[in-house]
């Protein structure tokens, strides 16, 4: 795992942009794994204008969401379908068609799961999982305790959760209970991790998802079993962390990074 430190979020955002950006130049039938969540918001945002002005083409790119809430119809502003069309997909050039997450209205709960899972395996794997993390630790919807081996299946979401995202209902107590998410094994399959977390908020998190010991308390701990995993993060993030100085003394100084720099 490496960890770059950035010193504002907005820095944080601009590198994590360049990073899938670079990905889909290079490769541009890309099978990119996306994340939600206020943090995305402004990569979405950068990547729409490199589409915009710097003609970064996803006419072959494909996307699978980390997840999804139960019961709600991708018209509904919750929706992660709602947010991933308004964020991002209205405004490149990305075939819908080629745009996944779980069916949240599905009939065939105990099903979706295996469907899912299906469908990333019949385009070959997911090449970049862009990563956030939730204030318990979680990465998708992967709350304590969820298996390290665990795949894409139906999740009861904790208080925190709840509280953490039932701001954007109204009212709160109407956010769905449970979500579909693709497993922390399933997370680990990708060929390639871009975990991305600012704000003093999350300083005590990541800070125990990176440093602390592997656990399914803090599910976000397993992309330390990731051979090619970067975390991402703004100087607010990083208060917590006690190898800053390896890793910016890395990031200076490995040959991979020097565009970046
Ligand atoms: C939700 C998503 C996670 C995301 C988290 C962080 O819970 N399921 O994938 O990492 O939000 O959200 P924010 O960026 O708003 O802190």
């Amino acid at each position: 795992m490496e960890v770059i430190i950035q010193p504002t979020a907005e820095a944080a955002v601009k590198l994590t942009a360049r990073v899938l950006g670079d990905a889909l130049r290079r490769n541009p039938e890309m099978v990119f794994g996306l994340a939600t969540g206020a943090t995305m918001e402004s990569v979405y945002a950068e990547l729409v204008r490199m589409h915009r002005e710097e003609k970064l083409d996803f006419a072959n790119a494909k996307t699978f969401n980390l997840d999804e809430y139960i019961g709600l119809p991708p018209e509904d502003k919750n929706s992660y379908r709602y947010y991933m069309d308004n964020h991002l997909f209205n405004h490149i050039n990305i075939k819908k068609a080629n745009t996944h997450l779980p069916d949240g209205m599905t009939n065939d709960i105990a099903g979706e799961g295996a469907r899912y899972e299906a469908a990333i395996k019949a385009v070959g794997g997911i090449d970049l999982q862009l990563l956030g993390i939730g204030q318990d630790g979680h990465i998708g919807f992967n709350e304590p305790l969820s298996s390290l081996n665990s795949r894409t299946r139906d999740k009861s979401l904790t208080p925190l959760t709840l509280e953490q995202n039932g701001i954007y209902f109204d009212p709160p107590e109407s956010m769905p209970r449970r979500a579909f998410t693709m497993g922390v094994g399933t997370i680990l399959d990708a060929r390639r991790i871009v975990m991305l977390v600012t704000g003093e908020r999350k300083a005590q998190i990541i800070a125990r998802a990176v440093e602390g010991p592997v656990s399914s308390m803090v599910t976000a701990s397993a992309i330390q079993f990731h051979t090619n995993a970067v975390v991402i993060l703004d100087e607010a993030a990083a208060g917590c962390l006690q190898g800053r100085d390896y890793y910016n003394w890395s990031f200076n100084n490995e040959p991979c990074w020097e565009p970046y720099r």
